[in-house]
Protein backbone atom coordinates (compact mmCIF):
# COMPACT_ATOMS: atom_id res chain seq x y z
CA UNK A 1 0.00 0.00 0.00
CA UNK A 2 2.56 2.23 0.71
CA UNK A 3 4.47 2.34 -2.56
CA UNK A 4 1.16 3.41 -3.91
CA UNK A 5 1.55 6.53 -1.83
CA UNK A 6 1.54 9.71 -3.94
CA UNK A 7 4.64 11.89 -2.75
CA UNK A 8 5.36 14.31 -4.89
CA UNK A 9 4.28 16.31 -8.14
CA UNK A 10 6.45 15.43 -11.48
CA UNK A 11 4.74 18.50 -13.99
CA UNK A 12 0.65 18.42 -13.23
CA UNK A 13 0.86 14.42 -12.58
CA UNK A 14 1.47 13.42 -9.13
CA UNK A 15 4.35 10.35 -8.25
CA UNK A 16 3.91 7.25 -6.22
CA UNK A 17 7.00 6.22 -3.92
CA UNK A 18 7.01 3.18 -6.68
CA UNK A 19 8.00 5.76 -9.64
CA UNK A 20 10.21 7.43 -7.47
CA UNK A 21 12.32 4.38 -6.64
CA UNK A 22 11.64 2.74 -10.47
CA UNK A 23 13.26 6.44 -11.83
CA UNK A 24 15.87 6.30 -8.78
CA UNK A 25 17.03 2.50 -10.21
CA UNK A 26 17.49 3.82 -13.66
CA UNK A 27 19.13 7.25 -12.77
CA UNK A 28 21.67 5.09 -11.00
CA UNK A 29 21.41 2.55 -14.15
CA UNK A 30 22.49 5.46 -16.43
CA UNK A 31 25.40 6.90 -13.90
CA UNK A 32 27.06 3.28 -13.53
CA UNK A 33 26.71 2.32 -17.55
CA UNK A 34 30.45 3.23 -18.06
CA UNK A 35 31.48 0.23 -16.18
CA UNK A 36 30.15 -2.45 -18.66
CA UNK A 37 32.65 -0.34 -21.17
CA UNK A 38 35.56 -0.55 -18.33
CA UNK A 39 34.62 -4.53 -17.41
CA UNK A 40 35.30 -4.82 -21.37
CA UNK A 41 38.35 -3.31 -21.31
CA UNK A 42 39.51 -4.97 -17.91
CA UNK A 43 38.70 -8.22 -19.87
CA UNK A 44 40.25 -7.38 -23.19
CA UNK A 45 43.21 -6.01 -21.39
CA UNK A 46 43.26 -9.15 -19.47
CA UNK A 47 42.90 -11.18 -22.61
CA UNK A 48 40.42 -13.42 -20.73
CA UNK A 49 38.62 -14.35 -23.79
CA UNK A 50 42.01 -15.67 -25.01
CA UNK A 51 43.04 -17.71 -21.94
CA UNK A 52 39.47 -19.63 -21.88
CA UNK A 53 39.46 -20.01 -25.41
CA UNK A 54 43.45 -21.77 -25.31
CA UNK A 55 42.14 -23.64 -22.17
CA UNK A 56 39.44 -25.56 -22.95
CA UNK A 57 35.54 -24.55 -21.62
CA UNK A 58 34.58 -24.27 -19.32
CA UNK A 59 37.31 -23.03 -17.18
CA UNK A 60 37.20 -23.56 -13.58
CA UNK A 61 37.69 -19.73 -11.66
CA UNK A 62 40.49 -21.05 -10.09
CA UNK A 63 42.55 -22.47 -13.54
CA UNK A 64 41.56 -19.08 -14.97
CA UNK A 65 43.23 -17.19 -12.27
CA UNK A 66 46.21 -19.27 -11.91
CA UNK A 67 46.80 -18.71 -16.04
CA UNK A 68 46.03 -14.79 -15.65
CA UNK A 69 48.34 -14.98 -12.51
CA UNK A 70 45.25 -13.04 -10.27
CA UNK A 71 46.43 -13.87 -6.99
CA UNK A 72 44.06 -15.94 -4.48
CA UNK A 73 43.39 -12.23 -2.47
CA UNK A 74 41.67 -10.63 -6.25
CA UNK A 75 39.40 -13.73 -6.55
CA UNK A 76 36.12 -12.60 -4.98
CA UNK A 77 37.10 -9.51 -7.07
CA UNK A 78 37.69 -11.26 -10.02
CA UNK A 79 34.08 -13.63 -9.47
CA UNK A 80 32.14 -10.51 -9.47
CA UNK A 81 33.60 -9.03 -12.82
CA UNK A 82 32.75 -12.14 -14.53
CA UNK A 83 29.51 -11.90 -12.85
CA UNK A 84 28.76 -8.69 -14.57
CA UNK A 85 30.53 -9.88 -17.82
CA UNK A 86 28.17 -12.85 -18.04
CA UNK A 87 25.34 -10.84 -17.42
CA UNK A 88 26.43 -8.36 -20.54
CA UNK A 89 26.32 -11.48 -22.75
CA UNK A 90 30.29 -11.98 -23.16
CA UNK A 91 31.08 -15.04 -21.45
CA UNK A 92 28.67 -17.82 -19.88
CA UNK A 93 29.03 -19.13 -16.19
CA UNK A 94 27.86 -22.53 -14.43
CA UNK A 95 28.81 -24.52 -11.74
CA UNK A 96 32.43 -26.49 -12.21
CA UNK A 97 31.92 -30.46 -11.18
CA UNK A 98 34.96 -30.50 -8.75
CA UNK A 99 32.91 -27.98 -7.03
CA UNK A 100 35.43 -25.49 -7.69
CA UNK A 101 32.68 -22.90 -7.75
CA UNK A 102 31.68 -21.42 -11.40
CA UNK A 103 33.31 -21.96 -14.17
CA UNK A 104 33.55 -20.08 -17.45
CA UNK A 105 32.78 -20.33 -20.98
CA UNK A 106 33.02 -17.46 -24.14
CA UNK A 107 29.45 -17.10 -25.77
CA UNK A 108 29.41 -16.45 -29.36
CA UNK A 109 30.58 -12.85 -29.22
CA UNK A 110 33.53 -13.22 -27.41
CA UNK A 111 34.25 -16.11 -29.88
CA UNK A 112 33.78 -14.10 -32.31
CA UNK A 113 35.46 -10.76 -31.21
CA UNK A 114 37.10 -11.03 -28.43
CA UNK A 115 39.77 -13.90 -29.39
CA UNK A 116 42.82 -12.20 -30.76
CA UNK A 117 44.15 -15.14 -33.04
CA UNK A 118 40.86 -14.80 -34.83
CA UNK A 119 40.42 -12.40 -37.64
CA UNK A 120 37.53 -10.96 -36.52
CA UNK A 121 39.17 -9.86 -33.24
CA UNK A 122 37.91 -5.99 -31.78
CA UNK A 123 40.28 -6.16 -28.72
CA UNK A 124 42.22 -3.22 -30.47
CA UNK A 125 39.40 -1.32 -30.86
CA UNK A 126 38.02 -1.81 -27.71
CA UNK A 127 41.55 -0.51 -26.14
CA UNK A 128 41.57 2.14 -28.74
CA UNK A 129 38.24 3.84 -27.96
CA UNK A 130 37.90 3.32 -24.36
CA UNK A 131 41.79 4.72 -24.05
CA UNK A 132 42.41 7.74 -21.55
CA UNK A 133 43.27 9.58 -24.59
CA UNK A 134 39.74 9.39 -25.95
CA UNK A 135 37.90 9.08 -22.66
CA UNK A 136 39.48 11.73 -20.86
CA UNK A 137 37.64 14.57 -23.14
CA UNK A 138 34.64 13.45 -22.25
CA UNK A 139 34.87 15.08 -18.64
CA UNK A 140 35.11 18.70 -20.29
CA UNK A 141 32.06 18.47 -22.57
CA UNK A 142 29.74 20.47 -20.58
CA UNK A 143 32.71 23.25 -21.01
CA UNK A 144 33.01 22.54 -24.58
CA UNK A 145 29.58 23.46 -24.96
CA UNK A 146 29.73 27.06 -23.47
CA UNK A 147 33.19 27.85 -23.91
CA UNK A 148 34.04 31.25 -25.09
CA UNK A 149 36.86 30.42 -27.58
CA UNK A 150 34.87 27.74 -29.58
CA UNK A 151 37.29 25.00 -30.00
CA UNK A 152 35.45 22.27 -32.37
CA UNK A 153 35.74 19.21 -30.09
CA UNK A 154 36.18 18.65 -26.86
CA UNK A 155 38.97 16.37 -27.82
CA UNK A 156 40.60 19.49 -29.04
CA UNK A 157 39.64 21.39 -25.52
CA UNK A 158 41.28 18.82 -23.58
CA UNK A 159 44.33 18.14 -25.61
CA UNK A 160 45.05 21.52 -27.54
CA UNK A 161 44.75 19.67 -31.01
CA UNK A 162 42.64 17.63 -33.01
CA UNK A 163 42.52 13.76 -32.63
CA UNK A 164 44.63 13.80 -36.21
CA UNK A 165 46.93 16.28 -35.18
CA UNK A 166 47.91 14.52 -32.13
CA UNK A 167 48.34 11.40 -33.56
CA UNK A 168 50.72 12.79 -36.00
CA UNK A 169 52.61 14.03 -32.98
CA UNK A 170 51.94 10.75 -30.69
CA UNK A 171 53.42 7.65 -32.35
CA UNK A 172 51.71 5.37 -29.42
CA UNK A 173 48.40 7.01 -30.43
CA UNK A 174 48.80 6.94 -34.11
CA UNK A 175 49.78 2.87 -34.00
CA UNK A 176 46.74 1.95 -31.18
CA UNK A 177 44.10 4.33 -32.78
CA UNK A 178 45.38 2.93 -36.35
CA UNK A 179 44.96 -1.18 -35.43
CA UNK A 180 41.94 -0.15 -33.87
CA UNK A 181 40.51 0.86 -36.66
CA UNK A 182 41.69 -2.02 -38.78
CA UNK A 183 40.62 -4.29 -36.40
CA UNK A 184 37.31 -3.07 -37.14
CA UNK A 185 37.71 -2.81 -40.72
CA UNK A 186 39.06 -6.71 -41.01
CA UNK A 187 35.32 -7.38 -39.80
CA UNK A 188 33.70 -4.94 -41.84
CA UNK A 189 35.88 -5.69 -44.83
CA UNK A 190 34.70 -9.43 -44.57
CA UNK A 191 31.17 -8.39 -44.48
CA UNK A 192 31.01 -6.12 -47.31
CA UNK A 193 32.69 -8.55 -49.91
CA UNK A 194 30.55 -11.24 -48.62
CA UNK A 195 27.51 -8.98 -48.72
CA UNK A 196 27.90 -7.17 -52.12
CA UNK A 197 31.30 -7.73 -53.21
CA UNK A 198 30.40 -8.29 -56.75
CA UNK A 199 27.90 -5.94 -56.78
CA UNK A 200 30.20 -2.94 -55.89
CA UNK A 201 33.91 -3.81 -56.91
CA UNK A 202 33.50 -6.48 -59.84
CA UNK A 203 34.74 -4.62 -63.52
CA UNK A 204 36.22 -1.90 -61.26
CA UNK A 205 39.87 -0.82 -63.29
CA UNK A 206 40.69 1.28 -59.93
CA UNK A 207 39.85 2.73 -56.78
CA UNK A 208 41.21 4.67 -53.76
CA UNK A 209 40.25 4.37 -50.32
CA UNK A 210 40.06 7.72 -48.73
CA UNK A 211 40.78 7.72 -45.30
CA UNK A 212 41.81 4.18 -45.49
CA UNK A 213 44.19 4.01 -42.51
CA UNK A 214 46.36 1.08 -42.74
CA UNK A 215 45.01 -0.36 -45.90
CA UNK A 216 42.80 -3.05 -44.28
CA UNK A 217 39.58 -2.67 -46.65
CA UNK A 218 42.00 -1.90 -49.70
CA UNK A 219 44.45 -4.79 -49.22
CA UNK A 220 41.12 -7.36 -48.59
CA UNK A 221 39.17 -5.72 -52.08
CA UNK A 222 42.93 -5.87 -53.70
CA UNK A 223 42.93 -9.87 -53.00
CA UNK A 224 39.15 -10.27 -53.95
CA UNK A 225 39.50 -8.43 -57.40
CA UNK A 226 43.27 -8.65 -58.36
CA UNK A 227 42.48 -6.62 -61.70
CA UNK A 228 41.35 -4.02 -59.36
CA UNK A 229 44.78 -1.09 -58.53
CA UNK A 230 43.72 -0.38 -55.18
CA UNK A 231 45.12 2.47 -53.31
CA UNK A 232 45.24 3.87 -49.56
CA UNK A 233 45.01 7.64 -49.10
CA UNK A 234 45.17 8.99 -45.94
CA UNK A 235 47.38 11.28 -43.84
CA UNK A 236 51.40 10.99 -44.00
CA UNK A 237 52.11 9.55 -40.67
CA UNK A 238 49.37 6.98 -41.34
CA UNK A 239 50.29 5.47 -45.06
CA UNK A 240 53.92 5.55 -43.71
CA UNK A 241 53.27 1.80 -42.48
CA UNK A 242 52.05 1.36 -45.98
CA UNK A 243 55.48 1.89 -47.90
CA UNK A 244 56.36 -1.13 -49.60
CA UNK A 245 53.38 -3.21 -49.27
CA UNK A 246 52.95 -5.33 -52.85
CA UNK A 247 49.00 -5.08 -52.55
CA UNK A 248 48.23 -1.43 -52.66
CA UNK A 249 49.66 1.66 -53.14
CA UNK A 250 50.13 4.23 -50.30
CA UNK A 251 49.27 8.00 -51.25
CA UNK A 252 49.58 10.06 -48.47
CA UNK A 253 47.82 13.71 -49.04
CA UNK A 254 44.81 15.80 -47.13
CA UNK A 255 41.38 14.63 -48.52
CA UNK A 256 40.56 18.81 -47.97
CA UNK A 257 42.76 19.21 -50.66
CA UNK A 258 42.54 16.62 -53.20
CA UNK A 259 41.55 12.95 -53.74
CA UNK A 260 43.47 10.61 -56.47
CA UNK A 261 42.08 9.52 -59.65
CA UNK A 262 40.43 6.52 -59.76
CA UNK A 263 37.15 4.36 -61.22
CA UNK A 264 35.91 4.26 -57.81
CA UNK A 265 36.46 6.23 -54.75
CA UNK A 266 35.53 4.71 -51.29
CA UNK A 267 34.72 6.39 -48.38
CA UNK A 268 34.34 3.51 -45.46
CA UNK A 269 33.64 5.05 -41.94
CA UNK A 270 34.67 2.35 -39.20
CA UNK A 271 34.46 5.02 -37.16
CA UNK A 272 34.84 8.39 -38.73
CA UNK A 273 34.96 9.71 -42.44
CA UNK A 274 32.51 11.51 -42.97
CA UNK A 275 30.80 11.16 -39.87
CA UNK A 276 34.02 12.49 -38.64
CA UNK A 277 33.30 15.75 -39.78
CA UNK A 278 30.52 18.21 -40.38
CA UNK A 279 28.45 18.71 -43.29
CA UNK A 280 30.37 21.73 -44.92
CA UNK A 281 33.55 19.56 -44.23
CA UNK A 282 31.22 16.55 -45.63
CA UNK A 283 30.65 18.92 -49.19
CA UNK A 284 34.15 19.60 -49.44
CA UNK A 285 35.91 16.02 -48.95
CA UNK A 286 32.98 15.03 -51.54
CA UNK A 287 33.61 17.60 -54.04
CA UNK A 288 36.75 16.62 -54.47
CA UNK A 289 35.85 12.81 -54.82
CA UNK A 290 34.13 14.06 -57.59
CA UNK A 291 36.82 15.38 -59.42
CA UNK A 292 38.48 12.06 -58.38
CA UNK A 293 36.18 10.27 -60.68
CA UNK A 294 34.56 9.77 -64.13
CA UNK A 295 30.83 10.42 -64.47
CA UNK A 296 28.12 7.75 -64.14
CA UNK A 297 28.25 6.31 -67.26
CA UNK A 298 32.00 5.72 -67.45
CA UNK A 299 31.42 3.72 -64.56
CA UNK A 300 32.57 6.48 -61.74
CA UNK A 301 31.25 6.05 -58.11
CA UNK A 302 31.94 6.86 -54.88
CA UNK A 303 31.18 4.13 -52.30
CA UNK A 304 30.24 5.00 -49.04
CA UNK A 305 29.91 2.52 -45.84
CA UNK A 306 28.24 4.59 -43.48
CA UNK A 307 25.14 4.64 -40.71
CA UNK A 308 21.88 6.07 -41.85
CA UNK A 309 20.30 6.99 -38.56
CA UNK A 310 16.47 5.32 -38.11
CA UNK A 311 15.01 6.28 -34.83
CA UNK A 312 12.03 3.80 -34.50
CA UNK A 313 9.18 5.02 -32.57
CA UNK A 314 7.73 2.11 -29.99
CA UNK A 315 4.29 1.56 -29.15
CA UNK A 316 4.60 3.68 -25.98
CA UNK A 317 6.57 6.39 -28.07
CA UNK A 318 10.15 5.83 -26.51
CA UNK A 319 12.51 4.08 -28.72
CA UNK A 320 14.64 1.24 -26.71
CA UNK A 321 15.98 -1.46 -28.93
CA UNK A 322 19.61 -1.70 -28.96
CA UNK A 323 20.76 -0.53 -32.55
CA UNK A 324 18.52 2.50 -31.82
CA UNK A 325 20.11 3.05 -28.82
CA UNK A 326 23.74 2.14 -30.52
CA UNK A 327 23.14 4.66 -33.54
CA UNK A 328 22.48 7.39 -30.13
CA UNK A 329 25.35 6.57 -28.23
CA UNK A 330 27.21 6.95 -31.63
CA UNK A 331 25.93 10.42 -32.45
CA UNK A 332 26.97 11.76 -29.46
CA UNK A 333 30.30 9.89 -29.58
CA UNK A 334 30.72 11.32 -32.71
CA UNK A 335 31.01 15.03 -31.18
CA UNK A 336 33.47 14.72 -28.81
CA UNK A 337 36.84 13.19 -30.49
CA UNK A 338 35.78 14.73 -33.92
CA UNK A 339 33.31 17.36 -35.27
CA UNK A 340 31.37 14.40 -36.34
CA UNK A 341 27.41 13.07 -36.11
CA UNK A 342 25.11 10.37 -37.68
CA UNK A 343 23.04 11.01 -40.04
CA UNK A 344 19.43 9.85 -41.18
CA UNK A 345 18.73 9.19 -45.47
CA UNK A 346 17.48 12.89 -45.48
CA UNK A 347 20.46 14.42 -44.39
CA UNK A 348 22.32 12.37 -46.49
CA UNK A 349 20.85 13.55 -49.30
CA UNK A 350 21.31 17.00 -48.79
CA UNK A 351 25.19 16.94 -48.76
CA UNK A 352 25.02 14.56 -51.53
CA UNK A 353 23.09 17.05 -53.88
CA UNK A 354 25.57 19.90 -52.29
CA UNK A 355 28.31 18.32 -53.37
CA UNK A 356 27.14 18.15 -56.57
CA UNK A 357 25.94 14.62 -56.94
CA UNK A 358 22.45 13.67 -58.94
CA UNK A 359 22.22 10.30 -58.19
CA UNK A 360 22.40 8.01 -54.85
CA UNK A 361 21.56 4.55 -53.81
CA UNK A 362 21.03 3.09 -50.32
CA UNK A 363 21.71 -0.52 -48.84
CA UNK A 364 21.02 -1.35 -45.56
CA UNK A 365 22.91 -4.67 -45.90
CA UNK A 366 25.99 -4.39 -43.38
CA UNK A 367 24.33 -4.40 -39.98
CA UNK A 368 24.91 -1.03 -37.99
CA UNK A 369 25.83 0.28 -41.50
CA UNK A 370 24.36 0.92 -44.75
CA UNK A 371 26.43 0.91 -48.14
CA UNK A 372 25.57 3.85 -50.04
CA UNK A 373 26.26 4.65 -53.61
CA UNK A 374 26.69 7.74 -55.17
CA UNK A 375 27.49 9.41 -58.91
CA UNK A 376 27.01 12.29 -60.92
C1 LIG B 1 38.42 6.74 -38.19
S1 LIG B 1 39.66 6.52 -39.26
C2 LIG B 1 39.01 5.38 -40.45
C3 LIG B 1 40.07 4.57 -41.09
C4 LIG B 1 39.57 3.55 -42.10
N1 LIG B 1 38.78 4.15 -43.16
C5 LIG B 1 38.79 2.47 -41.44
O1 LIG B 1 37.59 2.42 -41.64
O2 LIG B 1 39.37 1.70 -40.70
C6 LIG B 1 39.66 8.06 -40.16
C7 LIG B 1 40.81 8.17 -41.09
O3 LIG B 1 40.76 9.43 -41.76
C8 LIG B 1 42.08 9.88 -41.89
N2 LIG B 1 42.11 11.32 -42.11
C9 LIG B 1 41.81 12.31 -41.23
N3 LIG B 1 41.95 13.51 -41.79
C10 LIG B 1 42.37 13.29 -43.07
C11 LIG B 1 42.71 14.15 -44.16
N4 LIG B 1 42.62 15.46 -44.03
N5 LIG B 1 43.08 13.58 -45.34
C12 LIG B 1 43.17 12.23 -45.46
N6 LIG B 1 42.85 11.36 -44.46
C13 LIG B 1 42.46 11.89 -43.28
C14 LIG B 1 42.70 9.49 -40.56
O4 LIG B 1 44.11 9.52 -40.58
C15 LIG B 1 42.12 8.10 -40.35
O5 LIG B 1 42.92 7.09 -40.90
Amino acid sequence: MGSMNKIGIRGDQEVTMAELMRGHGHLWNIIFSYVNSMALKCAAELGIADVIHRHGQPLPLSVLLTKLSIPPSRADSFRRLMRLLVHSGLFSSSTASDEEGEAYALTPNSASFLVTSKAENMSPFVLAMLDPVMVDPWHCLSRWFVAASEPPTAFDLFHGKSLFELAGNNSELNVNFNSGMAADASFVAKLILQQCGDDVFRGLRSLVDVGGGSGTLATAIAEAFPQTKCAVFDLPHVVASLQGNPTVTAIAGDMFEFVPLADAVILKACNWILHDWNDEDCVRILRNCKKAIPPKEEGGKVIIFEMVMKLENEEDGSIHDETTETQLLLDVHMMAPVPGKERSEAEWKSIFIAAGFSGYSFSPILGLRSLIQIFY
